[in-house]
């Protein structure tokens, strides 16, 4: 989603930003623009499309200067187009602003602007802000950013510059992440710190309703008092080599491929063969409290949601505990009754999610105890949260979510763990899992063996309009996840569905051009979704099994009846989603290289979803 990046120092701002702005990329993004001053000129320059077509054009036409904001936006009010891709500017324009958010009540404030006589250029909310800090600008900037952020509801992080003043950079926060880089002589302000990867590794998060003022030679921050306040300088400890693709065409592909060892991280430290259980640092719950629990709900969006659906079966069978799963955007807004000694656990990869924090912050404010297990180090929510868990999959760039995914399962099976043993498990059974758990990383290095088996699969198929994906228990997430990559970056129609459940509706689309991708397990259920195996191809539909690996009767009897198998090692049922996502993460990627499709940056999408 939107990105801001902002350079005030001895060097020329262009490159910084225009590098900031790239290392942003992958938030999502359809225009992006910059503002620099050189003393009383402030040198515009936006474009509707990509970052490399605003650096196009300030090759023709360059924009000079030590001072600067910039801006990859996100189309919210107004299509993607130059005029409505920030900055914008005050009617003199002495004044550019870029802003991250939403501002709710911009309509009134415009009309009420409008009448004064002001004209306005786009159709952004953002506007009103440049217009509204020209009206209050009496000599300071700073009080005059302050003066229009009580007049505005909705979020914000924003970035101001005034020709007036050629050595001050101004920022503010409100529901919208942003963070202070900290350099010799120069500062830099951004929506995320991954932009300032390269320049300084020494950051300040802003808290809600906090300023930033930088100068090139200091800074400071102030409180929703306008006092100064002492603030905390983090140091960022990501190789910035991380964020790079390497030998790898794509983050996507590098990303599939990092999972065993991002499985290795998520676990270490954290199984302990004493305990026959799992241990985390950050929950701050002590044993009573968790055994306290009487439930959990998770909350989270899209693929993280996906994750929590898994969470449920592993905690319901080994913690004996219910779970609820509830999309975040729909817990913000409803009231279930909850009781008392409910833990509300929020997952996310980007710890940015707008309705994620706001399910988090609702229950907080209901009394809750709140968890959060978060890639993101520093994020919102993982500095909201009460207590949490970090995924330490790495920087996850590509827009569709993967090894945060296999992360995520992976911590909510140590998670189950952990609370199964101070309830129900007895120490040979967590012992069992502790091995079964430790030879995923080695078990999922050996599954992406089948990916020039998955990529002559998508040469078959990637003409087709829609696909089902079909599992059962353990595997019904993983055939949600497998419809959502498939749908994100290839936008060929495709829906998961528990398998039996096809029977009830979807089964109508199956023709031989509709191919189904069925997950099957290893025991318990197999049988069941074999039936419903049979059922699709009785009605000519084309399958794609994805089959365990060690069974013969099985692999005998699902070579006979799919048009393709690809075979995967067998793990226990509860551990199985995260072989089975490799090859439908492998085939939603070789589908979208086939179509032509732009597979790191989707249309439409955005890697973190920071507004409603
Ligand atoms: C996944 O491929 C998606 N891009 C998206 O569904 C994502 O998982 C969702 O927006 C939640 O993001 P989060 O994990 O950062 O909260």
């Amino acid at each position: 989603m939107c990105g801001i990046v902002g350079y005030i120092g001895k060097r020329e701002a262009e490159p910084i930003l225009v590098e900031g702005l790239r290392r942003l990329e992958y938030r999502g993004y359809d225009s992006a623009g910059i503002a620099t001053l050189t003393g009383p000129h402030l040198h515009l320059r936006k474009r509707a499309g990509r970052s490399a077509d605003l650096a196009r054009f300030l090759g023709e036409k360059p924009a000079p200067g030590h001072h600067g904001i910039s801006h990859t936006r996100w189309a919210t009010h107004g299509p993607a187009n130059d005029t409505n891709a920030h900055p914008h500017l005050s009617t003199d324009g002495s004044i550019a602003v870029v802003h991250n958010g939403v501002i709710e009540n911009y309509s009134a404030l415009k009309r009420q602007l409008q009448a004064e006589g002001i004209v306005f250029y786009s159709e952004t909310d953002t506007e009103v802000i440049a217009h509204l800090v020209e009206q209050h600008y009496k000599g300071d900037l700073v009080e005059a950013v302050r003066a229009v952020l009580n007049l505005l509801k909705g979020t914000y992080g924003i970035a101001v510059v005034s020709t007036n003043h050629p050595d001050l950079l101004v920022g503010a926060r409100l529901g919208s992440p942003l963070v202070v880089g900290i350099g010799e002589e120069e500062n830099f302000v951004a929506s995320d710190p991954t932009a300032l990867m390269g320049n300084t590794q020494r950051v300040v998060y802003l808290q809600d309703n906090q300023m930033c003022v930088l100068r090139p030679g200091n800074w400071h921050i102030l409180d929703a008092n306008h006092a100064r306040i002492d603030a905390t300088v983090h140091r960022i400890d990501w190789d910035p080599g991380d964020a790079e693709k390497g030998d790898f065409e794509h983050h996507m592909l590098k990303e599939i491929y990092e999972q065993p060892e991002a499985l290795e991280n998520a676990m270490r430290g954290r199984l302990s063969d004493e305990d026959c259980s799992a241990h985390f640092g950050g929950l701050n719950l002590d044993a009573c409290a968790l055994r306290r629990a009487e439930r959990f709900i998770f909350t989270a969006c899209g693929t993280s949601y996906h994750a929590a659906l898994v969470g449920e079966y592993l905690f319901e069978e080994f913690a004996r505990i219910p779970v609820e799963v509830e999309y975040a955007s729909e817990l913000r807004y409803r009231n279930p009754p909850m009781e008392r000694n409910t833990i509300v656990l929020a997952i996310t990869q980007s710890g940015e999610t707008a309705d994620t924090l706001a399910a988090l912050r609702e229950s907080k404010r209901k009394g809750h105890h709140t968890l959060a297990l978060c890639n993101v180090v520093s994020s919102t929510i993982a500095r909201e949260t009460d207590g949490g868990v970090y995924l330490h999959a790495g920087p996850e760039i590509g827009v569709a979510s993967t090894k945060a995914f296999s992360n995520q399962v992976a911590v909510l099976t140590m998670l189950a763990l952990y609370m199964g043993r101070m309830r129900n498990l007895s120490s040979l059974q967590g012992s069992r899992m502790i091995k079964e758990i430790r030879a995923l990383p080695d078990i999922v290095r050996r599954t992406l063996q089948c990916h020039d088996q998955v990529k002559e699969i998508a040469q078959k198929y990637h003409q087709v309009s829609n696909m089902l994906y079909l599992g059962r228990q353990y595997l019904f997430p993983a055939a949600l996840e497998g419809a959502l990559k498939l749908k994100e970056i290839s936008y060929i129609h495709a829906e998961g569905y528990p398998a039996a459940e096809m029977k009830h509706g979807p089964i109508a689309l199956v023709d031989e051009n509709t191919p189904s991708v069925f997950l099957i397990p290893s025991g318990g259920v197999a049988d069941k979704v074999m039936s419903n195996l049979e059922e699709i191809k009785a009605r000519g539909g084309p399958v794609i099994a994805i089959a365990p690996e060690g069974d013969d009767e099985l692999a005998k009897h699902v070579l006979s009846r799919a048009d393709e198998v690809v075979f995967v090692p067998q793990m226990p049922d509860y551990l199985q989603p995260l072989v089975a996502v490799v090859p439908l993460q492998l085939l939603a990627y070789h589908i979208a290289l086939l179509r032509g499709c732009d597979v790191d940056k989707p249309r439409n999408l955005a890697k973190s979803v920071t507004v409603e």
